[in-house]
Formats: C-alpha cells, structure tokens, sequence
C-alpha cells in the first residue's frame, strides 16, 4: 500500500470544547442512565417476561420443561442482544468523552485510518456482532463488509463520498466515485440511499430487438457524462476528439460487423473460435473491458451468456450493456474476478488488457483468469497491444509461465500511430490445460 505514503496526513481536530460535543455528551450520559433504568427498573420494558421467582420448573412434566428451558434461553438471548446496543452506545459515550479530554486516538485504535470513523462511514466499515452469536461457516462472531482496503488511504474523499441521506436520494457523482474505486476503493461502501431515477424512465425494448436498440434518452440520468443524449453518443465516433471506445455507440456502424469474419490474422470470429469446441459447450463467459456489450450481444445470438465487465468512461457503458439485455458488471480490470475457480468456459479481452496495465497488475489479472477458467477452457486474447520490443522481452514469457498451451498466435504491427512507434498486437487463443 505504498499510495498511502503519497497522501499529506491529515491534520486531526478535535472540538476540545464546542457546545455540540457537550451537549452530545450530556445526551449519552442521560440516554445511557436512562436505559440501564430502562433495563433493570421494575417497568420491564424489555418485554422480557421473567416469570414471579425466576422459571418455574416442573422436574415430572418432561414438555413444559422442555419449554420453559427455550424460553428462558429466547430471553436470555434476547437480553444479549439488547445489551449490545446499550454497550455500544457506551463505547460511543467514551470516545466522545476522550475526544473533549484531548485524547489523541492510537494507531492501532485507528486500523490504518488517519481518523476515527464516525456515522455511515463507520457503519459500513463494521464489523458488526452477528445476532446469533459465533458460527462455524464464517469462524467469527461478527460480519466483517467486504470494502477495498485502498479506502483507508483516501479518508477525506470517502467521507465525502459517505455524506448522503440515509433513505433519502444519493448524490449523483459517479466520477468522483468512479475514480475512488479505481484508487483501489473496490468495492465502495455507500449503500443505503437511492440512486436518482430518470423522470420519464422508459422500460427497454423487448428481446432480442434490444441487443441492436439504441435505448431512449430517458432511460438514464445524463449528468455525468459530457454527451446529453444518445445521438451524441452515436455521432461520437465521427466526431473529433478522444474517448473511451468511442464509436462503440454507433450500434450500426462498426459494432456491427465485429467478430463475424475471420481474417485468418490476428480478426478471430466467433464461429471459429465456437467451432473448436463440440457444439453447446462453450456456454458461460466474461468479456473483460467489454465497451458496449457487442462481444455478448454475438455470443448471446449463439446462446452464450457472457457477462460484460465495463467502467463508465465518459459514457454510460453499464446503463448501455443492460438495455441490451445483457449483464453488465461494473468492476475494473484491478479486481479479482468475483467468480468462483474453474468455473467458466471463456474469456475474452479486446483492447484492454495491453501495456498501459503495470505488469505485476497483468500478471495477477492474467492468473485470475486462469482460475476462473474451466479446464479446458480458451482464453481468448483479442488484439492486446505493446510495443514491439516488449512482446517477446516481457509478454510471451508472461502468457506462457501462466500456464496457457496456445490453440493459435497471430502477431502483427499495429498502424494506427504510424510505423515508427513500433507497435504491435497480439490476438491469441489460448486453453487452460486440463490435468
Ligand atoms: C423455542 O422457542 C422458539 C421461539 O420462541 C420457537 O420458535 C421454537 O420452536 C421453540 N423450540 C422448542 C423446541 O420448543
Ligand atoms: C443531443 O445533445 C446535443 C449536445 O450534446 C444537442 O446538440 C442535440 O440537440 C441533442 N439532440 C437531441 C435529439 O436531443
Ligand atoms: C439457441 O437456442 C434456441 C432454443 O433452445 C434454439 O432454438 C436456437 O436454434 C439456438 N440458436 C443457436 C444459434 O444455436
Ligand atoms: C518475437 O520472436 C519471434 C520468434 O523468435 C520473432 O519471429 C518475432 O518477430 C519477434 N517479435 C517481435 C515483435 O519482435
């Protein structure tokens, strides 16, 4: 976690003597005097009905033991339960009381945060007691959120990011939020508001008439990408200026064509990819940095569910992808692949993962992908770029420790810069071997 050395500590204030805290102090002191009354007064407010001397037991009647036993440990558990709350509101008293004496928080209180947590951030961030107690299956006591340990290192934007009505509409900010996840804050932690819904909202075209429908303007909520409508998304691609997959839109034009001719070269189809397989059982799949969904719009003509990973680069790709009627994940190329090992007949990746990714970071992506694959099942590595002296120095020796056996290789020079950069792509089929 070397990032957390590049970000200023942040100056810890603490309000040594602001009315609220007092005034917040004085509220726990009562509240939490009020509820041990509450707990142990005569009132029994609990519910809890504890019979006149304690549970009467009956040694000869064998079932109304039985009974009073559970009931007795229904309170008991009941009591546990209650008692938890009172006691964290306790530990919320102390640290309150610590803060006006100037107690400075120690690092190990902060678990690698540069400040306390407080509210929604510390909610989401738990651990929080489990209702029954300890179990085997998760071998804790408590649920712990699984949350991006990067987060710690971005704790101003996080509370930012964290500051929304609860139940009520959640900000619209997904640039800000895209980027925290892509510090590695993965996945994020806000969860209990609303997203904004588009007024209008119109339902998406039935299948299959979806996969090739471009979806109506109202379906999505525009603010955070520089384009309005979806006629400007389609135009994109004729238009000057550089964006992510930029004519990945235009569902007419060369979206349309994309993986049905085989060149022989480095353009694979999907029928002859399909065809190395006996029919119907290549069936499940991953397109990882998927664009718009077209690769699963393909696979799906051909009764291949494949799942699209995407981020939202200046487009709403994942809005996009699931009008289509395909399944978009929102997940970058830095997570490990939320599937289990030896699960999946394919992968495929245009485009993405190429030399722009630091190579330990294509290592372990390279690896992950090789877990999630059945045995015997392809990798397909369409068109990934470097430049020329880094393909033999640095990837081949990579796609070959991972472990693949090569079905077929396709190099050649990538043109697009001109010559002179040097740069290649490499397009390749690739299976993992079964033992
Ligand atoms: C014990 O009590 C709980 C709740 O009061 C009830 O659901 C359960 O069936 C009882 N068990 C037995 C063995 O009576
Ligand atoms: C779409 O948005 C562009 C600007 O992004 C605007 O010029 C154009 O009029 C809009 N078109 C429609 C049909 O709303
Ligand atoms: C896809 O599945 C449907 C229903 O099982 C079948 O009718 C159709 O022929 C299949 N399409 C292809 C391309 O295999
Ligand atoms: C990599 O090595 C192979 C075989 O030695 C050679 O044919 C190929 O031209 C080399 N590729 C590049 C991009 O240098």
């Amino acid at each position: 976690m070397g990032s957390m050395e590049d970000y200023p500590r942040k100056q810890t204030h603490y309000p040594l003597n602001s009315t609220r805290s007092k005034l917040k102090i004085v509220f726990l002191l009562v509240s939490s005097n009020l509820l041990t009354i509450y707990f142990f007064s005569s009132l029994n407010p609990l519910g809890i009905r504890w019979s006149e001397n304690g549970p009467r037991i009956h040694l000869w009647d064998f079932d109304s033991l039985r009974r009073e036993l559970n009931s007795s440990r229904t309170q008991v558990a009941e009591l546990h339960r209650r008692l938890a709350t009172s006691n964290s509101l306790l530990e919320t008293l102390l640290t309150e009381l610590g803060r006006v004496h100037g107690d400075r928080p120690s690092p190990d209180d902060l678990d690698g945060w540069q400040d306390k947590l407080s509210g929604e951030l510390k909610l989401a961030f738990g651990p929080h007691k489990l209702p029954f107690g300890f179990t085997s299956q998760l071998g804790s006591d408590e649920l712990f959120p699984s949350l991006g340990f990067a987060c710690r290192g971005f704790q101003d934007e996080l509370t930012q990011y964290m500051r929304y009505e609860i139940g009520g509409e959640c900000p619209v900010d997904d640039v800000f939020a895209q980027r925290l996840m892509l510090k590695g804050c993965e996945p994020l932690p806000r969860r209990r508001c609303h997203p904004k819904t588009p007024a209008n909202y119109a339902d998406p075209s039935p299948f299959p008439a979806s996969l090739w429908t471009i979806p109506p303007d109202t379906s999505i909520i525009w603010d955070p990408y520089t384009c309005k409508n979806y006629t400007c998304l389609v135009n994109r691609g004729k238009a000057p200026g550089s964006y992510d997959c930029k004519d990945c839109f235009d569902l007419a034009g060369r979206e349309k064509s994309r993986w049905l001719h085989d060149d022989g070269g480095m353009d694979y189809s999907i029928d002859a990819v399909l065809r190395l397989r006996p029919p119907g059982t290549i069936r499940i799949g991953l397109d990882i940095g998927g664009g718009s969904g077209t690769f699963a719009a393909r696979m799906r003509e051909r009764n291949v569910t494949i799942v699209t990973s995407s981020m939202n680069f200046d487009g709403p790709f994942n809005s996009f992808i699931a009008s289509r009627g395909l399944i978009p994940l929102h997940i970058s190329v830095a997570n490990r692949l939320p599937f289990f090992d030896n699960t999946l007949d394919i992968v495929h990746s245009m485009h993405v993962l190429s030399n722009w990714i630091p190579e330990v970071v294509l290592e372990f992506a390279l690896y992950d992908i090789y877990r999630v694959l059945r045995p015997g099942g392809l990798l397909w590595l369409d068109h990934f770029f470097c430049v020329g002296s880094q393909m033999n120095s640095t990837y081949v020796p990579m796609i070959d420790r991972i472990g693949f056996t090569r079905v077929r290789w396709d190099a050649g020079r990538k043109l697009d810069r001109g010559i002179e950069k040097n740069e290649w792509y490499l397009s390749a089929l690739l299976v993992k071997p079964r033992a």
